[in-house]
C-alpha cells in the first residue's frame, strides 16, 4: 500500500487548474449529468468541470483510470445537517457521480444521507474505530479522501481533535480493503 497526500502531487505550472485531459474525460458524460442533475451549462461548468480536483489527483496518481475500484470517504450528500452549516450547499458527491457515470463502481461513505444517489453508498460515521468493517478485504485500488479530516462539519461538531482521531483510525482500517499496490490518497495535513 501506498499513501499518497496530494501536496506530494505536482502538475508542473497547471498546479492548480484542471487539466485539459481531465476536462475530456468530463466532457465524455457532461450531457448525460446536466440532463440527469438538471444543470444549465453555466452551473455544470462551475460546479463540475472546473471544480473536479479530485479526478485530477486521482488520474494524477491512476493514469488511466478506467475500471478501478475507488472508495471515497466523506463523499459529500446533499442533505441538510444543522451541524455542517455551508458544507451542506458546497460538498455533493461529484467524484462517485462522475466515476459512475464513466462506468467504474465508486463506493462513497458519508455521514449525511446519500439517498438516490445512483452509486453505491453508505451513509455512516467514519470516526467509528471499526467504521470501515462493512466492506471486504482487498476490495479498492484507491481509498480517497479529500476535505474530510479538517471539514468544518466534523471539528465543528466533533471538537478540534476529532479530524486527527478519524485520520489514525482510517488509516488503520486502510491495509485491509485495498488490493496489496493499492493507494490512500487524500488531502490531511498538507
Ligand atoms: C468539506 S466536505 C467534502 C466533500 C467531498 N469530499 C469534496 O471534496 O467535495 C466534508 C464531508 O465530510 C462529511 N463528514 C463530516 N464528518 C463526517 C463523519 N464523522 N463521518 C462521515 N462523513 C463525515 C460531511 O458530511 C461532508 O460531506
Amino acid at each position: 500500500m501506498r499513501e499518497i497526500r496530494y501536496s506530494q502531487i505536482r502538475f508542473g505550472e497547471r498546479y492548480f487548474e484542471i487539466t485539459d485531459a481531465v476536462k475530456e474525460l468530463i466532457e465524455s458524460i457532461a450531457d448525460k449529468l446536466m440532463v440527469e442533475y438538471s444543470l444549465s451549462r453555466a452551473d455544470f461548468n462551475e460546479r463540475v468541470l472546473n471544480a473536479n480536483v479530485h479526478l485530477q489527483y486521482l488520474t494524477a496518481v491512476l493514469g488511466d483510470i478506467k475500471g478501478k475500484r475507488v472508495l471515497d470517504l466523506g463523499c459529500g450528500s446533499c442533505s441538510f445537517s444543522p451541524d455542517f452549516g455551508i458544507e451542506n450547499f458546497l460538498a455533493e458527491p461529484w467524484l462517485c457521480r462522475i466515476l459512475y457515470a464513466l462506468g467504474n463502481n465508486p463506493v462513497g461513505i458519508d455521514i449525511r444521507s446519500l439517498d438516490g444517489e445512483e452509486f453505491e453508498y453508505h451513509s455512516s460515521c467514519l470516526l467509528i474505530p471499526d467504521s470501515l468493517a462493512i466492506l471486504p478485504d482487498s476490495c479498492f485500488d484507491v481509498i480517497h479522501s479529500r476535505s474530510l479530516f479538517d471539514s468544518p462539519g466534523l471539528l465543528i461538531s466533533r471538537g478540534s481533535d476529532s479530524g486527527y482521531l478519524m485520520y489514525q483510525r482510517i488509516r488503520a482500517q486502510v491495509p485491509r480493503i485495498l488490493v496489496p499496490e493499492g493507494i490512500f490518497l487524500h488531502d490531511y495535513g498538507d
